[in-house]
């Protein structure tokens, strides 16, 4: 029985990171337990690589498209290695046959009476080419503020709108379609609200997929990337998909948009959509301007790709947004692996060696111990099929304690030096079913931390493969007596907070620092004069601009945007002014009341997300960095110039 899952395909217009990691470590995960399930499970991943964006990276970057995407691409392949994931197919949007299928996708719902040629009239940005949906003519835009102009484009449009009742009609007769129910609910209002067709065509872009006999338009990215679940196993008999793992956001293409075109070309549907949450830095959002992304490759190097594994899954309620920080993972590591199961592992195996010169006794069979055991192998593939990844491994150290206090219990070390005739028995059987206990969790942890579960394995000189366990035959009693254990060494050596998060940041930066020589982006130089292209000028010049201290009344989040901030700041007139900033992904709100900035007064009013902004804040910022406010050290009155 086939298992086929996927992963999105990401962007190449940004380098891995723990996020992308976190998807598809879970990908890998499902798919090394559905293979323990005895399914024949194949898993898809790749890059998303068209578009606007990726064009002006490359460019950017100083490379061609195609090259900026072999290098990116590559970089996200590398990662995924390194993580030791088990990747069938790395798809990118880029390859020949995935191209055929998307326009044959195309060809399939044009016949199919759900493709008609429109125009599109709405406001673009010729500076950052983009629509702006919510824009009026004469609106700037909401990234860049210049104007935007009306423009009306020739495109394919999807019948999206033929599809409300029948997706309605999915969600109903298919409850488990999408996951988890919140999302699901989401999708349910967000389809019953009315849907709008769809344009999937472009013409003001190069770098896409061309429609065959319809030069110059090509795929809109999404029509073209959501393909690729299909285009990467064209040919195996795999579709429809068993499962689509997603992130929260991008929910809405995979529940509407793909089911629709899929009916509108006569195709099967994927089976689920399982859409987990955000994993946050310190409880915040990773982002470039904030400069808080994790990568993982530090954490891999100083700490072993199974230990990130392991926090992902057990500290993160899969479905929810959960948080990384350096030293929860430490933390976990340390309670959970080093102590519980790496401790329990060297503990036994090292009294089976001292004991019984390395032999695994004959034994009784101690009940509560091998009960509770077959309960933890179904309440882990219970648990597991239902994406509650951190209830299953919950059980898994239930079992862990149980056993270590059963061996505190028995105390083999007293055992051992007893005359009486039923202590030696009662030793091995102690023995016995330490170790027996041991290998039921190896075998069950196998999905989750794959390194250490083949070490362990190994240890225990397991004649059979780990990977060739199947739940199905994971029964107690599987150890043998008489087998002869392997050499011991410690799994999970404790590690020390400080060092090991010193030497992670450490990493990051160099990491940081290769991926952005990758994407092109040069390290800033430090300015020793007026950077080139920008003229001296002289004091009459700059005193045109008026710049004022003002101190900040009121903030809010401008509704819609994640980087703008709207803001009431007293510069010493009658009334405040207006400002809207796009600093809103470096400070709060609470931040931002009461703080002395610097004002550019005079500047020509611009209307932003609808509110005119009239003045400028001052800030620094490096690169793409976040940015910082200017500000003062000393008192000074409000409205005092700057000259
Ligand atoms: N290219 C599209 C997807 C097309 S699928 C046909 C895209 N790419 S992306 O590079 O932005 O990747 C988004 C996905 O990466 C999320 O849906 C999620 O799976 C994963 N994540 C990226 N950052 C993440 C977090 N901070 N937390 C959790 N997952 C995140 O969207």
């Amino acid at each position: 029985m086939k298992y086929y899952l996927t992963t999105p395909i990401y962007y190449v217009n940004a380098a891995p990171h723990i996020g992308h990691a976190y998807t598809t470590i879970v990908a890998d995960l499902l798919r090394r337990f559905r293979r323990m399930q005895g399914y024949e499970a194949v898993l898809t991943t790749g890059s998303d690589e068209h578009g606007v964006n990726v064009e002006r990276a490359a460019e950017r970057a100083g490379k061609t498209p195609r090259e900026f995407c072999d290098a990116i691409a590559g970089e996200f392949e590398r990662q995924w290695r390194l993580l030791g994931l088990q990747i069938d197919h790395f798809q990118r949007t880029t390859s020949p046959q995935h191209a055929r299928v998307v326009q044959d996708l195309f060809e399939r719902c044009r016949k199919n009476g759900y493709v008609y040629k429109g125009s599109y009239t709405g406001q673009y940005c010729i500076f950052d080419n983009l629509y702006v949906n919510e824009a009026k003519p004469g609106d700037p835009c909401p990234d860049c503020g210049r104007p935007t102009e009306t423009i009306t484009e020739e495109n394919f449009f999807f019948k999206l709108s033929a599809f409300q009742e029948k997706l309605l009609d999915l969600y109903e007769r298919q409850p488990d379609f999408i996951q988890p129910e919140t999302r699901r609910n989401e999708v349910i209002s967000f389809v019953k609200a009315g849907l709008t067709d769809l344009s999937i065509t472009r013409t003001n872009i190069k770098w896409g997929i061309p429609v065959v006999g319809e030069a110059p338009h090509v795929f809109y990215v999404w029509f073209d990337a959501l393909t690729t679940y299909m285009s990467a196993v064209e040919g195996e008999n795999l579709w429809p998909a068993d499962l689509h793992l997603i992130g929260k956001e991008i929910v809405r293409f995979h529940a509407v948009y793909w089911p629709a075109f899929l009916m509108a070309a006569g195709l099967d549907l994927p089976k689920r959509i399982f859409a987990h949450g955000w994993l946050l830095f310190e409880n915040d959002k990773m982002s470039k301007s904030r400069g808080n992304i994790v990568r993982s490759e530090p954490i891999r190097q100083v700490m072993g790709a199974d230990a990130l594994r392991y926090f992902l899954l057990r500290e993160v309620v899969f479905g929810q947004d959960g948080s990384f920080s350096y030293d929860a993972l430490i933390g976990r590591y340390n309670s959970d692996l080093a102590n519980g199961l790496g401790n329990l592992a060297s503990r036994t195996l090292t009294m089976i060696s001292q004991y019984r010169q390395g032999v695994i006794p004959e034994a009784d069979r101690h009940e509560a111990v091998a009960s509770l055991a077959e309960q933890t192998i179904a309440a882990l593939v219970t648990s597991f099929e239902a994406f509650e990844f951190s209830k299953g491994l919950e059980a898994v150290w239930v079992l862990i304690s149980a056993v270590d206090k059963f061996i505190v219990e028995m105390a083999p070390w007293k055992l051992v030096r007893q005359s009486d005739a039923s202590a030696p028995r009662q030793l091995g059987s102690a023995l016995y079913t330490a170790a027996e206990a041991l290998r039921i969790v190896t075998a069950l942890l196998a999905p989750v931390l794959p390194e250490s579960s083949r070490k362990i394995w190994a240890q225990l000189s397991m004649p059979e493969p780990i990977d060739a366990v199947r739940f199905d035959n994971l029964k107690w009693g599987g150890l043998q007596p008489g087998q002869k254990i392997g050499e011991i060494k410690g799994v999970f050596p404790r590690i020390e907070l400080k060092p090991a998060v010193d030497k992670m940041r450490e990493l990051e930066l160099q990491v940081t620092a290769e991926q952005q020589v990758l994407l092109g982006k040069k390290p800033e130089p430090a300015p020793a004069e007026a950077p080139a292209g920008i003229a001296k000028i002289g004091i009459e010049d700059f005193l045109k601009a008026d710049l004022r201290v003002g101190r900040v009344l009121w903030a809010e989040n401008v509704k819609g945007s994640d980087k703008l901030m709207h803001m009431k700041v007293d510069i010493g007139e009658a009334e405040p002014r207006t400002i809207v900033a796009g600093i809103a992904e470096a400070y709060r709100v609470a931040d931002l009341v009461n703080r002395l900035v610097v004002i550019v007064a005079n500047l020509q009013p611009r209307k932003l997300k609808g509110i005119e902004s009239n003045g400028m804040i001052v800030a620094a910022s490096v690169n793409d960095g976040k940015p910082v406010l200017a500000g003062f050290h000393e008192d000074i009155p409000v409205g005092a110039r700057l000259k």
